[in-house]
């Protein structure tokens, strides 16, 4: 079965799986203003609050948003031995310039210049110490040291290349026990570049450096040449659609969508054997 829901509160309001208006989710909502909104976060609290995986695998934790929705859903869901591993090539401790929440507070040191994501989660502690493993290193090399179904659920948010998912795909289906499901972030991606590239694929594309023009403006900017145009609209777009497309056409997988913003939307692979509400 495949369905396309216009909001995630038409799937799952009546059973309660949208945040309360907790002073927690204000909070985490307030961290992802600016980059990623609410409604992204949502999708994964809802989600993970149906299915109440107790292992979650997330490959791209950027700031840190997703795991801290995903985290707030397993605590909501009773899940207090529940945990999440998070894997960036981005180190927990590096110093970068994220998005910093912080910077609308007056005479807070932390409010300018470079941040790790360690210290933009650091009043976050309570929620996610003991919960949420942050891992430094590329999927590929993660995951191949993981055990064989050890996951109840995974959050694909990494390499939106074709090739890089259909890499990170193939880890996840070993990984995944045998009742476990998968989302996808972007499967349809519409015209909101922003949301799609991450900074660490942005600098992968040939000398390309003026990242955050891209994920301000949400489409591609004239300055990128004709050949990185090309690459991001034929090899970065497409490549979480054509795999979550390829999953369901095995036909062991119900598939679920929900949209958050604009035209961006996650993909929810549930196997058949499933049922969720
Ligand atoms: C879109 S952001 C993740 C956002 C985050 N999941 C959220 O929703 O708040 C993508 C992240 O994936 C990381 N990334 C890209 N390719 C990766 C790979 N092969 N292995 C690990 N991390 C990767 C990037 O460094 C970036 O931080």
């Amino acid at each position: 079965m495949r369905v396309e829901w216009r909001s995630v509160e038409e799937k799952w309001a009546d059973h309660g799986f949208v945040p309360s208006d907790s002073q927690e989710w204000r909070r985490i909502c307030l961290f992802g203003q600016g980059t990623y909104d609410a409604p992204h976060g949502r999708v994964l609290y809802a989600v993970v609050r149906a299915l109440r995986p107790r292992r979650i695998l997330e490959i791209g934790t950027g700031r840190g948003f997703s795991a801290l929705a995903m985290a707030l859903a397993q605590r909501d869901a009773g899940l207090h031995d529940g945990r999440i591993l998070t894997i960036d090539v981005i180190a927990h401790g590096r110093l970068q310039h994220w998005h910093n929440p912080r910077r609308h507070v007056k005479d807070d040191p932390a409010a300018v210049g470079p941040i790790s994501r360690k210290e933009l989660l650091k009043d976050f502690g309570g929620l996610i110490d003991g919960r949420v493993e942050f891992e430094t290193g590329s999927s590929l090399e993660k995951l191949a040291s993981l055990p064989q179904g050890s996951m109840h659920f995974a959050f694909i948010d990494g390499d939106h290349s074709l090739v890089g998912v259909s890499r990170d795909w193939e880890y996840v289906r070993r990984i995944l026990a045998p009742q476990g499901s998968v989302a996808f972030d972007d499967y349809d991606a519409g015209t909101d570049l922003g949301e799609i590239l991450s900074s660490r694929i942005l600098r992968n594309i040939r000398g390309c450096r003026r990242i955050g023009g891209i994920l301000r403006s949400g489409r591609l900017p004239s300055w990128l040449s004709r050949d990185q145009h090309k690459y991001i609209r034929k090899v970065l777009f497409p490549g979480v659609h054509r795999v979550v497309e390829r999953i369901y056409a095995e036909g062991s997988w119900n598939l679920e969508v929900f949209p958050y913003l604009g035209s961006l939307s996650i993909a929810l692979l549930i196997p058949t054997a499933v049922s969720v509400c």
